[in-house]
């Protein structure tokens, strides 16, 4: 079974997806890591994040894999090409060159294809922009996760914060989910939108248990 979890960057969909996961014995999928990935990766091969074909070839031939412990049914690790970059993407400068590099046709075709292979193979709460649209269209949960831009802000600083990576500026970090939602929502292949079928949650006046608790209502029913 899957449960796709969609929205903007910073609505809570990796804390919530997290503990949906956990409370369901369910493995959880980071999809927005893989993109992160490519753009880390063209960056080091020196690939301008323009180069279709350049990205496109990246996202085709490095592995992405993601290392798991036991019990914990986030990855606690992240490689591409078997290098570990599950700090080098978190940074700012993943943060500014992620939109563009995930804008591609030939990255995203690449990347579903993984994702879906990848989610096929148990069950699955996967989290990212077009998971209830184009990923698993068929999902037997589909929420899309949104709250206040300050919101965001406020909880992408605290988070940075515990990882220390990324920027702790408030101000800086507010810029920035706003001007990746206009790139992540304006893109012509598959943007942010929520699926005709998705249940909307704003997350910003409840508490992440209370979101929790919604999703796992919902995933009940449908299991049902
Ligand atoms: O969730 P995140 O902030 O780690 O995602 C990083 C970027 O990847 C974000 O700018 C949008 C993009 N992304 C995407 O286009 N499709 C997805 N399924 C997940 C992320």
């Amino acid at each position: 079974m899957i449960i796709a979890i969609d929205g903007p960057s910073g609505a809570g969909k990796s804390s919530v997806s997290k503990e949906v996961a956990r409370n369901l014995g369910f493995s959880m999928l980071d999809t927005g890591a893989m993109y992160r990935c490519i753009a880390w990766q063209a960056l080091q091969n020196g690939a301008s994040l323009d180069d279709e074909a350049a990205l496109g070839e990246i996202a085709r031939t490095y592995d992405i894999e993601f290392e798991h412990e036991a019990g914990n049914p986030q990855a606690v690790g992240v490689l591409i090409g078997g290098v570990d970059v599950t700090s080098a993407i978190r940074t700012a400068e993943i943060d500014r060159s992620v939109s563009k590099a995930s804008s591609h046709v030939a990255v995203r075709e690449a990347l579903v294809a993984q994702q879906q292979r990848i989610g096929r193979a148990g069950d699955y709460v996967v989290e990212g922009r077009d998971i209830g649209t184009v990923v698993f269209p068929d999902a037997a949960v589909k929420v899309f996760l949104t709250a206040s831009n300050e919101e965001r802000a406020r909880r992408r600083v605290a988070q940075n914060a515990e990882r220390g990576v990324g920027s702790t500026d408030f101000d800086e970090v507010l810029a920035a989910i706003v001007r990746r939602d206009e790139l992540d929502s304006s893109r012509a292949a598959s943007p942010l939108v929520a699926a005709d079928d998705a249940v909307h949650i704003d997350s910003t006046a409840f508490t992440m248990q209370e979101v929790v608790e919604q999703i796992c209502e919902l995933a009940k029913k449908a299991q049902a």
